[in-house]
């Protein structure tokens, strides 16, 4: 065990201070370390006037014990969480950390210290599977570069009141930042690229905001799924195969997807080529694509900039796109209730996919849409509609109202309770939580679809534990499952049985 530094009570203030002092710039937050609850945004207030009438403070308040562990170059983030109580800020001094960091205790800030431009780094050598997974509530990460890591940068699993913020992640494997399965979260303010599946990607989620973020050279820019009322809004999306998506992915536990607004993002240029894992959804993201929206209802699309998205500007869909992920019985396929308010499309569809080429050429057309409903939806609507290019919206009306201004924020206002292991069977909680990032029923996500491995396994559990715990690589057509020694052996044991017993 490395040495590390614990302050405790009125020290902190103090030790606090120093460090902000001493790093030259005023770091983005300023928590305040005393027995108060700590305030999610004290600093710039750019939060606070999200939307031009917010007049809700967007902040998420977790309890504080006032404890402070300081972590220096040469010491371990992991050894620093293991001595921590829960309610405690870790800060981590610049320098290179080569770890993966596991924060199972609530209401935990894993804040980095930046100094004069130099960011502590989580570095992955291109060896480690995930930089942060955090399954504890109330957790902050922020001010960290993360780079190098094979699975996740930092990813929830099952974690509410989360703030993941104001961090560099770059090149760092299948999902950049990835809340799954939380509720009340906020996601800002952090730089993301090269990504092979979803820079950002909130997972059957509740509540979430995804808020000045600066998300490129990814394949899918951010990604909302199976998850309900999210705030995507003033992120600056580029050159990604698709910009923003909020869908559907059929056979995954939670079935549904709505509420969404997309707002005053610039999502500019997403004509990245797809370098998604073959066979994977998000393979099927024609390079070129602005917003996708794949059955998820009620998603409102306002006040963003729209261009140079060489197939389609916006795509509404059902899971026709979703090509081999097929169907899912329980998830109602179509894009219910679109509207779309004031936007500025310029220079959508110039040089289409090849499959939208081909969808276009049976049309005689040879450019793409501004905005394209394939399924041609009777309950949307649209202002302007003149101003726009369209396919499809021939039943959409004119919408019965102009701006979304009166919401601020989907977070709650307080804290919700965490979800409860006496309530929910553990390995439901580590399926859902867990596997299901990778594994759906029917339909083939990073890994292999449940359904094929229940066919392998039947009735051994702890065949499939041990597999989980040990994976040996088995299909050439897939990339390796990275181990899941992060559970327990209970755990794993409980999520293998669990994971023969869904049906859907
Ligand atoms: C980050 C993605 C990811 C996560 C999370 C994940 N898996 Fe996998 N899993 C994979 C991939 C990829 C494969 C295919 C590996 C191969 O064939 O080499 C796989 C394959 C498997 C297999 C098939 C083994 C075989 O004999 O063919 C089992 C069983 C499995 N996973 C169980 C689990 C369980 C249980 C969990 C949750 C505790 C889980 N996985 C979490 C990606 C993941």
């Amino acid at each position: 065990m490395s040495k590390i530094t614990i302050i405790i009570g009125a020290a902190v203030l103090l030790a606090g201070g120093y460090y902000l002092g001493k790093s030259g710039q005023q770091p983005a937050t300023v928590i305040k370390l005393d027995s108060e609850p700590k305030a999610a945004f004290t600093s710039s207030g750019a939060e606070e006037v999200a939307s031009a009438s917010a007049s809700v403070v967007r902040s998420l308040v977790t309890p504080s014990s006032g404890e402070l562990i300081v972590v220096r170059d040469g010491e371990s983030i992991q050894d620093a969480v293991a001595a921590a109580s829960p309610g405690a800020v870790i800060k981590v001094m610049p320098g290179t950390y080569k770890e993966t960091v596991y924060i199972d205790k609530d209401n935990i800030t894993l804040s980095g210290v930046i100094e004069q431009g130099r960011y502590p780094v989580l570095e992955g050598e291109g060896l480690r599977n995930d930089a942060v997974l955090y399954s504890g509530n109330g957790v902050t990460v922020e001010n960290l570069y993360i780079t190098h890591y094979k699975g996740n940068g930092v990813m929830g699993q099952a974690g509410n009141n989360f703030i993941i913020r104001n961090n560099y992640i770059v090149d760092t494997g299948v999902y950049g930042i990835f809340p799954q399965l939380g509720k009340n979260g906020i996601v800002s303010h952090n730089i993301v690229s090269g990504i092979e599946d979803a820079a950002i990607y909130v997972g059957m989620s509740d509540n979430v905001d995804v808020v000045f973020n600066q998300v490129f050279d990814s394949v899918a820019g951010i990604e909302i799924e199976n998850s309900r009322h999210s705030l995507v809004e003033s992120n600056f999306v580029y050159n990604n195969t698709g910009g923003i998506l909020a869908f559907i992915t059929p056979g995954l536990p939670i079935k549904s997807c709505g509420d969404v607004l997309i707002r005053n993002n610039f999502v500019v240029d997403n004509n990245h080529e797809n370098f998604a894992i073959p066979g994977s959804l998000v393979s099927n993201i024609p390079a070129g694509t602005g917003v996708l929206v794949m059955a998820c209802d009620d998603v409102v699309i306002e006040g963003n900039i729209i261009t140079g998205n060489n197939s389609v500007g916006i795509t509404f869909t059902d899971f026709s796109l979703a090509g081999n992920a097929a169907n899912d019985p329980d998830s109602e396929p179509n894009p219910n209730r679109p509207k779309i308010l004031n936007n500025i499309m310029q220079d959508n569809g110039k040089d289409p996919a090849p499959a939208v080429r081909a969808v276009l050429a049976a049309m005689l057309e040879t450019t793409g849409p501004d905005i394209v409903d394939t399924v041609g939806m009777d309950d949307g609507c649209i202002l302007n509609p003149e101003r726009f290019r369209t396919i499809g919206l021939g039943k959409y009306t004119e919408c019965e109202f102009s701006t979304t201004a009166n919401v601020a924020s989907y977070t709650l206002p307080e804290p919700v309770p965490a979800r409860s292991m006496e309530d929910v069977d553990k390995g439901k909680l580590a399926y859902y939580g867990v596997c299901a990032g990778c594994h759906a029923y029917s339909s083939r996500m990073i890994g292999p679809p449940t359904q094929i491995i229940q066919a392998l396994y039947m009735d051994n559990p702890e065949g499939i534990a041990e597999y989980a715990a040990n994976p040996v690589k088995k299909r050439e057509d897939y990339p390796s499952m990275p181990p899941q020694s992060h559970l327990d052996d209970e755990t794993r044991l409980a999520a293998a049985k669990f994971m023969l017993k869904v049906t859907k």
